[in-house]
């Protein structure tokens, strides 16, 4: 196990950024950079240049652990983490046709410097997306999002078959395959609505307070607060 994550990480260390999922599998290395990826293969929408797998792995109906590390960067402290399902086998590559069920509100991983670095982030208990239920022997994606600080996504999936939960054929989750590095913080991310669609006002917010600026246009004055708003987001 160690020696593995120590190879996976020399190999991170020279590209600029990956996600590896630990638990409950991963479609593949994709780790990689070559003439097919020349940008890496990661940032392929939507599993990062893997196709559909047929070792898939086996997860509960009712949701479960997943636990992945979330890369190593170079230049990036920061990333924004999605979790996302995808169902059936339509989609160009095999698996599914889109990965548009969102399975948790994303939040902010913190890492301890703009350097590559190792450490896991393990989600104890992921629900299935909301509204969907499944069967036992039916079969799934799970895809993991890290969205740089400059916008571009990084993508890793698993696929599953889903089992009653409390079957043996599902692995173990523990302290060793599901664990928080002390190392990766993790932060909320919240939005503060300034201007409602449909409305032409401004709220006035702590973050922002309402500027007034006689003789600037009302389209021009809105991009004060939005300016405000982006900042407080990302903070
Ligand atoms: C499926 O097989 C590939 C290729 O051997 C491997 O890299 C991957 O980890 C396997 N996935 C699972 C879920 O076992
Ligand atoms: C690049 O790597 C991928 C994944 O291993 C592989 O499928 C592809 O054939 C490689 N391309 C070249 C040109 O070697
Ligand atoms: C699920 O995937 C496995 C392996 O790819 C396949 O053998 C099985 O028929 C699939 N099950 C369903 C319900 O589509
Ligand atoms: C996404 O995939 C689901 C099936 O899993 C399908 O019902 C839905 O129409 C797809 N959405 C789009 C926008 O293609
Ligand atoms: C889930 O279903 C309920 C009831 O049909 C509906 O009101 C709600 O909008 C659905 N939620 C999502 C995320 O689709
Ligand atoms: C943790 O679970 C994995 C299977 O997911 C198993 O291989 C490993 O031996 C377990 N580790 C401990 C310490 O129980
Ligand atoms: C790891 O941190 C996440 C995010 O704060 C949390 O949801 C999860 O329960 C933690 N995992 C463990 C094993 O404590």
């Amino acid at each position: 196990m160690l020696s593995s994550a120590i190879s996976v990480l020399a190999l991170a260390a020279t590209a600029s950024a990956h996600i590896v999922i630990s638990y409950p599998g991963w479609r593949g290395n994709n780790l990689v950079t070559n003439e097919t990826f020349p940008y890496g293969m990661q940032w392929s929408y939507p599993c990062g240049g893997t196709p559909v797998t047929g070792n898939r792995t086996y997860w509960p109906t009712t949701g479960g652990a997943i636990a992945f590390q979330p890369g190593w960067f170079q230049g990036h402290a920061t990333a924004f983490v999605y979790v996302n399902m995808g169902f059936g086998t339509d989609g160009p590559d095999g698996g599914p046709a889109n990965m548009s069920f969102p399975m948790i509100h994303p939040f902010q991983i913190l890492g301890p410097s703009k350097n590559p670095y190792p450490g896991t982030v393990c989600l104890t208990q992921v629900p299935l997306p909301n509204n969907v239920t499944v069967q036992p022997g039916d079969n799934a994606t799970i895809q993991v999002v890290e969205l740089a600080v400059h916008g571009a996504a990084l993508y890793s999936c698993v696929d599953i078959t889903f089992l009653e939960p409390g079957d043996e054929r599902i692995a173990e989750v523990n302290a060793t395959n599901c664990y928080n590095s002390t190392d990766i913080g993790v932060a909320d991310i919240y939005t503060i609505t300034t201007r409602e669609s449909g409305s032409d006002e401004y709220r006035v917010s702590a973050a922002h307070p309402a500027i007034s600026l006689p003789g600037l246009s009302a389209s021009l004055l809105g991009w004060l607060p939005l300016i405000g708003a982006g900042i407080w987001a990302v903070l």
